[in-house]
């Protein structure tokens, strides 16, 4: 089953595959345009979106397919108490593809035990965001050229941030990147994610001055912080606003930066700077529509793509201690782990148990 869980399940030549197939697609719509017809697509929203629901659902209305889903699972049975097993059980039994968003780490994962369709993680909690990370990949190449070689910069919440975490596994696959990791010392990066990057050799540093660092930098991811992840909003207060970018700080950068953001913004990101030719993230939101055509065209129409799971999980009799687990929430789901830089982690969540 060709399940999107995370970008690392993907080989490098398949993600070029990727990549090169949005390009052609957005040089040439047309050509593309009845090759998901008579294909139903569900949106399962159970946290709010625009980009992700949104370019997921206008993807493939313009392959030719259709849609059903959610945007609120409050509209659905699961104000009843369904489970999100037998909701995706009965889903699957109604389309051919499920994109789905939820809070829990590694609801996404959990649903492909019980789906016949391909499931597509359009975000799980503060785990991972891989098709977020293909338009950031189609958004890099288009406007670098490569995929190597960069000095990458993550700024803000780096902690809850799943787009940095799929983003930050995905390009230390590539040659010659390296990290900054820009954040304060409460919502650094998480210790599985930095423990992938030194299994893999991949270069960071911890800096807590996005003034200091942006005159390094080939690119700049900025992030909002994730009010809604925080356990209280007096921690949420402490944290917001620290990191800004501003047009003074953009003249201390690179002529050739590029600036990306998966957006909503708050405040991280000044208006002023939304001029400035470097700042590219309302098209990078628009690459992402073609990333998901791509996706959703190969995923339906080729199969040849086999996508096979990075890591096997073996069962474990201890259960994850992380409460914003799926496992926590889905007490049917039996505890696994799989080994990451050689700590044992949750093979739903990642986290170390
Ligand atoms: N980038 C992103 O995931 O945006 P949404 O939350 O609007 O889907």
């Amino acid at each position: 089953m060709k399940h999107v869980i995370d970008l690392d399940d993907f080989s490098l030549q398949q993600l070029q595959y990727i990549i090169d197939l949005s390009a052609q697609i957005m040089q040439n719509s047309a050509e593309f345009a009845q090759s998901c017809k008579g294909k139903i697509m569900a949106t399962l929203f159970y946290e709010p979106s625009t980009r992700t629901q949104m370019s997921f659902q206008a993807a493939m209305k313009r392959l030719g397919g259709d849609t059903i889903g959610f945007d609120n699972p409050m509209n659905s049975s699961v104000a009843k108490g369904e489970s999100l097993k037998d909701t995706i059980k009965i889903i699957a039994g109604y389309v051919d593809i499920i994109a789905m968003r939820h809070p829990m780490a590694g609801s996404a994962k959990a649903a492909t035990f019980y789906s016949d369709a391909p499931v597509i993680n359009g975000g799980d909690g503060s785990h991972l965001h891989p098709t977020q990370t293909l338009t950031d990949v189609i958004t890099l190449c288009r406007e670098k050229g490569t995929l190597n070689n960069h000095v990458i910069g993550l700024c803000g919440d780096l902690k809850n941030g799943r787009t940095v975490h799929s983003l930050a596994k995905t390009m230390s696959k590539f040659e010659g990147n390296s990290f900054v990791l820009i954040s304060t010392p409460q919502l650094a990066l998480p210790d599985y994610i930095k423990n992938l990057l030194d299994m893999r050799g991949c270069k960071y540093t911890e800096v807590n001055s996005l003034k200091e660092a942006i005159g390094t930098l080939d690119v700049l991811y900025m992030t909002r912080i994730q009010g809604e992840r925080f356990d209280s909003p007096e921690e949420y207060e402490k944290q917001k606003g620290v990191f800004v970018l501003d047009r003074p700080k953009m003249e201390l950068a690179k002529n050739d930066l590029i600036v990306l953001h998966p957006l909503p913004r708050v405040d991280e990101i000044a208006l002023e700077v939304d001029d400035d030719p470097r700042a590219l993230y309302f098209k990078q939101a628009v690459y992402g529509m073609y990333g998901r055509m791509a996706l959703i065209h190969t995923l339906l129409n080729n199969p040849e793509f086999e996508i096979t799971p990075a890591h096997k999980g073996k069962k474990s009799s201890n259960p994850c201690c992380n409460a914003k687990c799926i496992t926590q929430q889905e007490k049917y789901l039996y505890p696994g782990v799989y080994d990451m830089g050689g700590e044992a982690v949750c093979e739903f969540c990642e986290e170390e148990v």
